[in-house]
């Protein structure tokens, strides 16, 4: 597909994620829009790095490594709606969405990728799954987007992307957190477990700002920075869930 074929694909794709700019003045609105997050997520500089992005989705935090010299990025997602951890209680809503929706997992990746002529490439893989033969080798550094959430089991993910770093790197964390939580007990690992919630589709954890300190711990990679605040929805308002940033290494 050249950037001709991409840029009309794009206006018949049923749905992005990812708010994408693809060049040229082109920007296709996604439901999510991450872009400010960058600057305070990603090293300003990624030269000569081989990169990884966990859950890519429509690819943002690949597209946005290569931007910062990545010698390389491979984006990992799942194929195959049915192979998300969904909440029991709501998996077959769920898969019969996805089903309707007439998306096909991966076509958004392979689209922006073609439009914005990147290198970076997205190889269907289950994070449980993840290892250096998958990749093709190790990475030096590890985007993990808003995907922890949506895991029964974010430590043993978190030891996969582990297994994969080379010596020397480290993964950074986004995600989304309880405001609720980290303000209630600071000090303690805790999360808010949703689901069983009725309006809750996707997610199982939302941890405070303590617990996304202590997946990684727990998986071997403990923090290396400070947990900074990216987003918060409703500013004095306990209410709406922060995103947070941590960036972790091997211990
Ligand atoms: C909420 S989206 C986040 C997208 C992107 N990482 C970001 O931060 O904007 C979660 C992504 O993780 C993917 N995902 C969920 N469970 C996964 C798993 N077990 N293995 C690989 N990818 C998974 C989903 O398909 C989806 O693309």
């Amino acid at each position: 597909m050249d950037r001709t074929e991409a840029l009309d694909a794009v206006r018949t794709h049923p749905g992005w994620y990812h708010t994408l700019d693809l060049g040229g003045g082109v920007v296709v609105e996604g439901s999510v829009d991450v872009r400010p997050f960058v600057e305070r997520a990603l090293p300003r500089s990624l030269a000569g790095k081989r990169c990884l992005d966990v859950g890519t989705f429509d690819g943002f935090w690949a597209f946005a490594m290569e931007e910062r010299g990545a010698s390389s990025v491979v984006g990992i997602d799942v194929d195959d709606t049915t192979q998300l951890e969904h909440p029991p209680l709501k998996r077959v809503g769920n898969v019969a969405t996805a089903r309707k929706s007439g998306i096909v997992p991966g076509e958004g990746f392979r689209i922006a990728a073609a439009a914005r002529g990147s290198a970076a490439r997205r190889v269907s893989c289950n994070v449980y799954d993840l290892d250096v033969e998958t990749l093709g080798g190790s990475v030096d550094f590890v985007l993990v987007g808003a995907i922890l959430q949506h895991l029964r089991d974010p430590v043993k993910a978190l030891e996969r992307v582990r297994s994969v770093l080379a010596p020397g790197g480290c993964a950074v964390l986004v995600e989304t957190v309880s405001t609720r939580l980290s303000l209630l007990q600071p000090r303690t690992p805790v999360a808010e477990f949703r689901p069983a919630m009725p309006e809750n589709r996707f997610t199982w954890w939302v941890p405070n700002l303590s617990l996304l300190r202590a997946w990684p711990t727990a998986a071997g990679m403990p923090p290396v920075s400070k947990v900074p605040v990216l987003h918060r929805p409703l500013r004095g308002n306990a209410k709406g869930d922060w995103i947070a940033a941590v960036k972790v290494a091997p211990a």
